[in-house]
């Protein structure tokens, strides 16, 4: 039996963020989560925070240690997301205050601390919203970037386009100087784009599978999965809503779900028209140097099979 691998989630909860830490704190005999560092994106910092604690202590789980990051991007001005996730970013289950404690350290001084004493190559960071705490950490310690072991990333989109914008994606939208720093610096990057999580759609029947666990977390996911969904069958008129963030924790346990491939990714951080787009260079015609291994396409069947059965572990 191999060893878990060691991740750190880097999150802006988020109703499909909460479903991709219960997948990932349902999984310990293949993740070991160093920690969870919170991010502003779909709602304020004192949400994103307080909502993590909700999730981990639903989970059972008040044990994981939380790390409050940045209050706001790096340069440009907040986004957030409530007309999407709902006032405090978790609407559609009601689930006590949390009592569980945030940790003192500062989530950009985790991420460094934990890849300077991890050995190289053996932390891989998981990011499900605005790169900001990431790109923090990278500036502070340009040292760390060769010692992660990869970023899996949920964010950004190329023939599948935005979602905030026409052009881009929340989480890179949100923080675009964040996103540059991070696809310049060298490391090993997966990314999990709007192409995929668009196939990735709650569906009623799917929903009603979650519902059939008849457990505390699904009660409370099948909520969040309604609320949060019904923002996007609207806008698609499609039957369910993409569940973008937990294709990062189900790339790490079966990679085999997925495929893509490896090409240049840069960010637009000029234009207002087109700010945030993740220019994917899928073709190859730029001849940049490949930068990414950007997935396209996902088993949906196998991934909600993965998700449910896991959920039905907690
Ligand atoms: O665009 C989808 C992404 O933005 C997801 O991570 C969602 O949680 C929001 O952060
Ligand atoms: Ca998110």
């Amino acid at each position: 039996m191999e060893k878990p691998s060691k991740i750190i989630i880097d999150t802006d909860p988020g109703q499909d963020d909460a479903a991709a830490i219960l997948l990932a704190l349902a999984s310990p005999e293949e993740l070991d989560v160093l920690g969870l560092t919170i991010v502003a994106g779909n709602v304020p910092l004192s949400y994103t925070s307080r909502n993590a604690r909700i999730v981990c202590e639903l989970a059972g789980r008040s044990d994981v240690a939380v790390y409050e990051g940045a209050l706001k991007p790096l340069e440009r001005p907040q986004v957030t997301a409530e007309h999407v996730h709902g006032k405090t970013g978790l609407d559609g289950a009601v689930l006590p205050e949390p009592t569980m404690p945030v940790q003192p350290l500062h989530a950009v001084d985790f991420i460094i601390e934990t890849l300077r004493h991890e050995e190289p190559g053996t932390v891989t960071i998981c990011t499900l919203g605005p790169l900001t705490n990431l790109a923090l950490a990278l500036k502070k310690a340009p040292d760390i970037a060769p010692r992660i072991k990869e970023l899996v990333m949920m964010g950004g989109g190329f023939f599948e386009g935005g979602n905030i914008t026409p052009a881009a994606e929340f989480n890179i939208y949100v923080d675009p100087q964040a996103a540059d720093i991070v696809f310049r610096s060298g490391m090993p990057i997966t990314m999990l784009p709007l192409d995929v999580t668009h196939q990735l759609l709650t569906t009623k029947a799917r929903v009603a599978r979650i519902a059939a666990l008849g457990t505390d977390v699904s009660r409370a996911m099948v909520g969040w999965l309604e609320f949060f969904e019904r923002f996007d069958e609207e806008k698609y008129g499609s039957d369910g809503g993409p569940l973008h963030d937990p294709s990062v924790i189900a790339y790490l346990l079966k990679p085999e779900l997925f495929s893509g491939r490896h090409c240049n990714v840069e960010i637009e951080t000029q234009s207002e028209l087109t700010v945030g787009m993740t220019v994917v260079d899928w073709w190859r015609v730029s001849g940049r140097k490949a930068n990414a291994n950007v997935m396209r396409n996902v088993d949906a069947g196998g991934f909600f099979d993965l998700l449910i059965d896991r959920l039905g572990r907690l």
